[in-house]
């Protein structure tokens, strides 16, 4: 396979760096078109390599000097990096080159937002700074001086620990060495929210939070997020914060959620800044989780980092899991496991079950930010989960103990980190380690069999081929199970069957009658699980289940059968469903936001995979349809129901953001969603008008567009935030998630034409291009507008941004499941894109990939 794609880079290619570095001086003449870089290196030989080779990487950079040991040299400069002749000994490099952040539209680099200069390294966005050998192996203490105007750039920003500080500029020192991806610089006239956290040992940090004049107000529920993850991290993992003081930044135009610098996290101003007013609870959720993510990394990530990218789910695999565990512990762990499986099956079964499928640790790849996938993220932290539920909690914790001991300073590897599991517990984690290595869900079936008091389960695993890996070896999938007897008690309390053969049976014995077996409780791989079950059964369970993941799940799976046939068949739903759902919804007893959960369809794109993996062609208009029936006829069934839950879901005085508030409100506005469906859109009027908070304001604006209304109720909110950005996004993005499919693609394409809509900032860009995609079945309209609107934007962003272009090309990636005429749609469009003059590498290789061409 090495030669279908010339300039791929491969795990197996991996040599040591021939030249390390112990300090790196770094000073900055801030100007948006002619910035001056100045650095000052000292390169010492790896003595576990005779390579001598002096490369460094360096893009689109000008070259103003280059000295060795104090002599001007001539280095041979190419569009990737630089050569010279270097002594064979250590020596000092010095280097002026010049930059214009003003122009740098791809967000890479030091480049500019709103008139501040910030950068984003990860992954290899240093070398558009300086010359440097850009890889995460190279590690080194950096001391950074930032010239800038007293006037534009009040505030200069960079890792560690400040120094020195001027009027018109700043120093600061890191003493942590770091790879360069873990490099910052912000400057800019910002506004600090502080705050202080005194660690375990007593030392007292400086906290900030730093946005343009306007936003401070919005920093406090982050500062709140901060501190609650610094004592979690000290409780949970016995990890303390290194440095005198730890700064977050917002900017608006950024490609991901945030970037865990060292010392100096940047966020996205959506993953930050908010406000009751103008922040959902899911915003509130969402950024609780990303400031946690980020800081966690500075344990997971920046004190230990990877040795290379290939290993990149040794830092973010591990952080999401523990980023889970955190929001599990401040909020429910039964409502944060549901959803995290919801976006596991929304996105990583999706994709590894698809043209892009690729192992947690991908052996080879074109543009690295192609791999901060799904399946590295989320596939990632579950492997992290079963390796904990193998090993049990005790265990687990003496191996992280072991693995920031042994690895403190380190750039590691999987290898290293299973070796810390293994020492610990004297386990072999060869054939776990398949984990890591081989692509694609596996199908878990079983049957049951019972006789004389004994209950058998017959597993069987497999994983389909995907290219390159035609043979796969069975996995090792820990399956916790419980059995519960026909009255509803469990008789056998979770049990966890540790599965390494492609067949294997299990047995329990003892019992008075045949059990109902709840399997994969907590979902505790991430596997397809199969099994031929009843209706009954499943209501059963939806009651009875003890463990809330099953329960949940069984309710999931009722649902989606008769999605599915009501799809196929044309069949109405069940009168006994709409009845389980509505003792669901009544039982007081279970948490607001687990009901919530409980009472959301499946949606429109699993139905899609559940269907495409049964052997049918999905109809994305057909799952539309059924999805309306079905929600109509909920609707109807629990109408008397409707008002009371909404009266009943009420929270008293003044909005706070707390998860049982939250869940409340969740249900709240699902029991809203419905009574639309039956009163034509007057409770959510009403709501619209009295809402005092974000949740509920645009709860009732999406419950009004979903039966076409709410005309005047979006012109009043686009009036009411127009000078609000973030908010700004949602009037955008809830336009075309909530059109119907026949409207999806021309509502979409006039958003395009308003002078609001900044395309450049790529938040704006996916609150419509993105919503269009993920919305499915105005996505996949039969005519093929939507894929063309999509495309045409896409090859629009692409000079401009080609990591944020390549990302959304995803959309595209289940092309494989629909009816030939979508198909030859969707590949048309594809070709169009990879034909479009000066394609990027990033786009060009998702494009490639998802062609299969
Ligand atoms: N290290 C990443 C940010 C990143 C990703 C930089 C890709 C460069 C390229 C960061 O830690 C991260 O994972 N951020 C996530 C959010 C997180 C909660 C999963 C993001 O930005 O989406
Ligand atoms: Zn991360």
């Amino acid at each position: 396979m090495k030669d279908a794609t010339p300039q791929a880079i491969y795990l197996s290619d991996y040599t040591p760096p021939a030249w390390l570095i112990d300090d790196v001086h770094l000073t900055f003449r801030l100007s948006p078109t002619a910035t001056r870089v100045l650095s000052r290196i000292t390169f010492r030989p790896n003595p576990e390599t005779t390579d001598r080779r002096f490369l460094l990487h360096g893009e689109n950079l000008k070259l103003i000097s280059a000295r060795i040991d104090g002599t001007e040299v001539s280095p041979e400069v190419t569009d990737e990096g630089l050569t010279c002749d270097t002594p064979q000994k250590a020596f000092v490099w010095e280097a002026e080159v010049e930059i214009s952040p003003e122009t740098n539209t791809a967000l890479e680099g030091l480049y500019m937002s709103n008139g501040m200069y910030c950068t984003q390294c990860e992954a290899q966005g240093f070398r558009k700074i300086t010359y440097y050998p850009d890889r995460p192996d190279v590690m080194a203490t950096f001391t950074v001086r930032i010239e800038g105007s007293a006037k534009e750039t009040p505030i200069l920003l960079s890792n560690g620990n400040p120094v020195g500080l001027g009027d018109d500029w700043a120093e600061w020192h890191d003493p942590w060495p770091k790879p360069a991806y873990l490099f910052a610089l912000v400057a800019g006239d910002l506004i600090k929210h502080p705050g202080s956290f005194t660690t375990m040992s007593g030392k007292e940090v400086e906290l900030n939070i730093w946005v343009r004049p306007g936003d401070e107000n919005k920093c406090a529920f982050g500062m709140d997020a901060l501190k609650r993850s610094m004592k979690w991290d000290e409780d949970v993992y016995g990890r303390e914060y290194d440095l005198d003081i730890f700064n977050i930044v917002a900017v608006d135009d950024f490609n991901m959620g945030a970037m865990e610098n060292k010392g100096l996290n940047i966020f996205n101003s959506s993953a930050v800044l908010a406000s009751p007013e103008t922040s959902t609870d899911a915003n509130f959720e969402r950024i609780e989780a990303i400031i946690a993510h980020e800081y966690f990394h500075n344990w997971t990530g920046n004190r230990i980092t990877c040795r290379d990218w290939f290993q990149l789910c040794l830092k973010e695999g591990l952080t999401v899991f523990r980023d889970q565990q955190f929001t599990g512990d401040m909020r429910s762990h039964a409502v944060k496991r549901i959803s995290d499986v919801l976006s596991l099956r929304a996105r990583q079964f999706r994709e590894d079950n698809g043209p892009l499928s690729h192992p947690v640790r991908p052996e080879s790849f074109v543009e690295i930010n192609n791999f901060y996938t799904a399946t590295v993220y989320e596939k990632g932290a579950e492997v992290i989960r079963m390796l904990k539920t193998l090993v049990g909690d005790d265990a687990y914790s003496k191996a992280l103990d072991l693995y920031f001991e042994r690895h403190d300073g380190d750039a590691a590897t999987i290898e290293d980190w299973l070796k810390v599991f293994e020492d610990t517990t004297g386990r072999d984690l060869n054939q776990f380690k398949r984990w890591y290595s081989q692509s694609g869900t596996p199908r878990l079936s079983v049957n049951t069999h019972f006789s004389d008091g004994t209950y058998r389960l017959d597993f069987k695993q497999e994983t389909q081929p995907t290219p390159g890996q035609e043979t796969k070896l069975p996995q090792v999938i820990p399956i916790a199970v419980g059995l519960l007897s026909p009255n509803g008690d469990e008789v056998v309390p979770t049990t966890v069957l540790e599965m390494t053969e492609s067949e294997q049976s299990f047995s329990f014995d003892g019992l008075a009658s045949e059990p109902i077996p709840s399997i994969l409780r907590e979902f505790s791989a991430p596997v397809i699980l199969t099994r031929q079950s009843t209706n009954v059964e499943r209501a059963f369970l939806l009651a009875h289940d003890t463990d809330p993941f099953n329960k949940w799940e069984s309710g999931r799976a009722l649902a989606k059968d008769i999605l599915a046939q009501m799809i196929t068949k044309g069949t109405s739903p069940s009168g006994d469903y709409l009845d389980a759902l509505a003792a669901v919804l009544r039982d007081d007893t279970l948490d607001p936001a687990f009901r919530a959960l409980a009472m959301s369809l499946p949606g429109q794109d699993d139905l899609a995979q559940t269907l495409f993996e049964a052997g049918a062609t999905p109809d994305p208009t057909k799952i539309y349809r059924a999805h309306q029936t079905l929600k109509q006829s909920i609707a109807q069934h629990l109408q008397d129901t409707w008002p009371r839950v909404i009266a009943e879901m009420d929270v008293p005085g003044p909005y706070s953001p707390d998860a049982e508030a939250a869940g409340k409100r969740a249900l709240q506005g699902i029991a809203l969603a419905y009574l639309t469906r039956i009163d034509a859109g007057a409770a959510a009027a009403r709501q619209y008008e009295q809402a005092d908070n974000m949740t509920q304001q645009l709860g009732a604006l999406g419950a009004l567009l979903s039966i076409e209304k709410g005309a005047t109720e979006l012109s009043a909110f686009r009036e009411q935030w127009k000078d609000d950005r973030l908010v700004m996004d949602k009037w955008f993005g809830l336009q075309v998630s909530h059109a119907a499919p026949e409207n999806a693609a021309s509502i979409a394409r006039t958003l395009t034409e308003d002078p609001a809509f900044d395309w450049k900032n790529p938040n704006r860009f996916r609150a419509v291009i993105g919503a269009l995609s993920m919305n499915p079945a105005g996505f996949h309209d039969p005519t093929g507008a939507s894929y063309a609107l999509v495309a045409d934007w896409l090859i629009r962003l692409d000079p401009i941004n080609p990591q944020t272009t390549a990302r959304m090309t995803t959309a595209f990636e289940t092309w494989r499941r629909y009816d030939v005429d979508r198909q030859d749609l969707i590949r048309e469009e594809l070709r169009r894109i990879a034909r479009s003059d000066g394609l990027s590498r990033d786009t060009g290789e998702m494009v490639g990939r998802i062609l299969g061409e």
